[in-house]
């Protein structure tokens, strides 16, 4: 039976990565994935964390499953973190949400109740989007239109277009909004543009699906949040896929949630039911360690208040990063890379060809996608005129 399958190429993401691992050149940059690295290039484990996971490890008396929804204290406080303190949907009780594993449960959850409640949905998805985003809700069954979103042009987001594609989603459709940080590009909407979207979901129905993987990486936890708490302001329904990946640097742990906005209380217990039935016919119960060291972060004052601060560094390193890789490719390559500078979170599309780009792993190490995107948290002191050279010399 299994002599049928064929090996499959590898992922294009992980397959880079890995072939940057078993490059022997000296000088070779990983900026492949998408995990934060520090100064020394490590991916690091933050203090907050390693306080709650000693005092976890000290008090743990079971490995018995946690409740089907997950754990209270973290979905709580994530609701809380992603809603704000004083949301008003949140006071109303409208709000419900499934403990996953990772972003990616979370959409896949998100995509289980969008086909329950409208097998024939449309999602529509920013061109370009995260290549992750197709396999992981089209294997549900739902079906995609995209619409117009980064502009190579400008290297920033082609609103009007945007706008002129989603004119055509209707009430029953989804609309897939990236939160902040938008991975590929990096370019994100203005909260004008946020309430834009907000008034064409009103009148024409659609609902937002928003993928909320990078809160605290743009420009701080409130602030990359805005665009997405304006719709839940505005709107009767928003589902959200948050993800603790990279804001509290759980990747391997697979800590998330889908949170579910809904038009009162009692359609947000139904939808409940609903995601528990999906997660128990998917994976059944939800990983615990990950979730009680995010749920002790999120709701200690003390733990909480180390964990801001760790974030916030970790936000202004990525920024100042934009700033001097600015300004190492304007001195070595000449040109205007301001929107290196204006874009938010760790990735960003150089502007090169994949043949530039290919040219760049071949012959000097440097690993980025062929569409060029960058993770630019693998930029540090030590490879940034090196990256800004290779590059010039491709160019
Ligand atoms: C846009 C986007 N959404 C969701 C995720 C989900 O990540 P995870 O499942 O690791 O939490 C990622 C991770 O790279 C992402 O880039």
């Amino acid at each position: 039976m299994l002599q049928v399958l064929q090996q499959l190429p590898a992922d294009p993401i992980l397959g880079l990565s890995a072939a940057c691992r078993a490059d022997p050149n000296p000088h070779k940059v990983d900026l492949t994935i998408g995990i934060y690295m520090d100064e020394q290039g490590v991916c690091p484990v933050f203090e907050a964390v390693q306080l709650a996971q000693r005092a976890l490890v000290a008090e743990e008396g079971t490995k018995a499953y946690l409740a089907a929804a997950g754990d209270e204290h973290f979905n709580t406080g994530l609701q809380r973190l992603v809603l704000g303190e004083g949301s008003t949907a949140l006071m109303e009780g409208r709000v419900s949400s499934i403990q996953t594993p990772g972003g990616c449960g979370a959409l896949r959850i998100g995509a289980e109740i969008i086909h329950a409640a409208a097998p024939g949905a449309k999602v529509w998805v920013s061109d370009p989007t995260w290549p992750v985003h197709i396999p992981l809700l089209g294997s549900v069954g739902l079906e995609f239109r995209s619409y117009r979103y980064y502009d190579p042009a400008t290297h920033g987001v082609n609103f009007d277009g945007m706008v002129a594609d989603l004119k055509q989603a209707v009430a029953g459709d989804v609309v897939l909004l990236h939160g902040c940080c938008h991975n590929p590009c990096g370019a994100d909407l203005t909260l004008a543009q946020w309430g834009v979207i907000a008034d064409m979901a009103e009148q024409q129905g659609f609902t937002p699906f928003v993928d909320f993987a990078y809160q605290g990486l743009g420009d701080g936890l409130e602030e990359d949040a805005a665009g997405l708490r304006l719709l839940v302001a505005r709107l009767p329904e928003v589902i959200i896929a948050a993800s603790c990946s990279k804001n509290l640097g759980l990747y391997r742990e697979r800590v998330g949630a889908t949170i579910f906005v809904c038009r009162d209380a009692a359609n947000a217990r139904a939808i409940l039911s609903q995601a528990q039935v999906a997660a128990r016919r998917v994976y059944s119960m939800p990983p615990a360690h990950g979730a009680l060291l995010a749920g002790r972060v999120l709701t200690d004052d003390h733990l909480g208040a180390i964990w801001r601060t760790e974030l916030t560094a970790m936000c202004q390193r990525i920024n100042g990063l934009r700033s001097n890789l600015r300004r190492a490719l304007e001195a070595k390559c000449g040109g205007d890379y301001a929107f290196i500078e204006r874009e938010k979170g760790m990735f960003s599309f150089l502007g090169l060809t994949a043949a530039q780009a290919q040219r760049l792993r071949q012959e000097f190490g440097v690993y980025m996608l062929d569409s060029s995107r960058i993770n630019v948290a693998g930029i540090n002191a030590r490879n940034l005129d090196y990256v800004a050279e290779s590059v010039a010399k491709v160019l």
